[in-house]
């Protein structure tokens, strides 16, 4: 696995997901109340955005919270609070429990088949189809609800939670149509396993996605970083690439993030409430 920094970031092919620090640190934790956001922040990233050549927004876990999604580190809780998220995300934690982890990526699907796409995601939808040319929406995301939002095209960085692939290289008897077994379904010929189609830890981002999203944070002049805590690259990477680049740097989340430190404003707020007020009505100027 490749540590971070800026020989390991040059490798494309070779790029793998890396946790540097996975949870909050404890400040974040309590940290005081954020103070609310001056109504000159607010104009002032509107005019930013209306002037922008290209905006490059990447989200995380934080911009589906308010649809009813935990975030990545919230989903852990109750039952599956005892297991830690390598066991979940990870090909060695699903060979050493394949149904727990299976019934845990089950539990999620569930949960998003009933939730709604929020505000937030409506917002960025609609400014991206004002917009077409002017933004680069990338997501760490895998629930889908930015497509259902409208949004398009999205660059998936970590995976799409509802498909399926198999864990092993196909062989002609693995047929997704023909399995047994439920928990998780398997090849009757061979044993071969299906698994949820993200991006677990260790493993490659899908490269022409990561491509196109580094493409974009060298050549935007705004980016947004939304809902992410920032610990998990090559995603935050991005922003690092983005702000050596000249660009403007905004985090919207209610918390802290190791991506703070990058920023040239942080706005303490959650997305669904910010963004309808920053994008709303906003006509291309080219
Ligand atoms: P995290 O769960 O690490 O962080 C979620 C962030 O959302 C935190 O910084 C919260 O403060 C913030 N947040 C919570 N509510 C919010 C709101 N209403 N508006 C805005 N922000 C809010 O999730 P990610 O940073 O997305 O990878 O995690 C990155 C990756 O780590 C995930 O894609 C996942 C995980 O491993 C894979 O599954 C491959």
């Amino acid at each position: 696995m490749l540590e971070w920094g800026g020989s390991a970031w040059a490798l494309p092919y070779a790029v793998r997901l890396v946790f540097t620090a996975f949870y909050m640190s404890l400040d974040s934790l309590h940290a005081p109340a954020a103070p609310p956001i001056a109504d000159t922040d607010i104009a002032s990233l509107r005019q930013r955005l209306q002037e922008a050549r290209h905006v490059l927004v990447l989200t995380g876990a934080g911009a589906s919270a308010e649809s009813g999604v935990p975030t990545f580190r919230d989903a852990q809780t109750g039952y599956w609070a005892q297991f830690s998220p390598e066991e979940m995300a990870s090909e060695a934690g699903f060979l050493a429990h394949p149904q727990r982890v299976w019934d845990w990526y089950q539990y999620r699907r569930q949960l998003i088949s009933q939730v709604l796409p929020n505000a937030g995601h409506v917002a960025l939808a609609q400014w991206q189809a004002c917009h077409p040319d002017r933004m680069t929406l990338v997501t760490q995301n895998v629930d889908g609800l930015h497509q259902r939002a409208g949004s398009a095209p999205v660059l998936c960085l970590h995976g799409n939670l509802m498909e399926n692939r198999w864990l092993l290289p196909p062989k002609p008897c693995c047929d997704a149509r023909f399995t047994e077994g439920d928990a998780p379904p398997q090849c009757p010929g061979c044993g071969n396993y299906l698994r949820p189609g993200v991006v677990w830890f260790g493993e490659a981002l899908p490269h022409a996605a990561l491509q196109q999203a580094q493409d974009a944070a060298k050549a935007c002049d705004l980016m947004l970083v939304i809902g992410t805590s920032g610990h998990v690259y090559p995603a935050a990477g991005l922003a690092h690439t983005a702000a050596r680049g000249g660009a403007h740097v905004v985090v919207i989340n209610p918390e802290p993030t190791a991506l703070d430190g990058v920023a040239d404003i942080c706005l303490r707020a959650p997305s669904a409430q910010l963004l309808p007020q920053l994008l709303s009505a906003q006509r291309s100027p080219h």
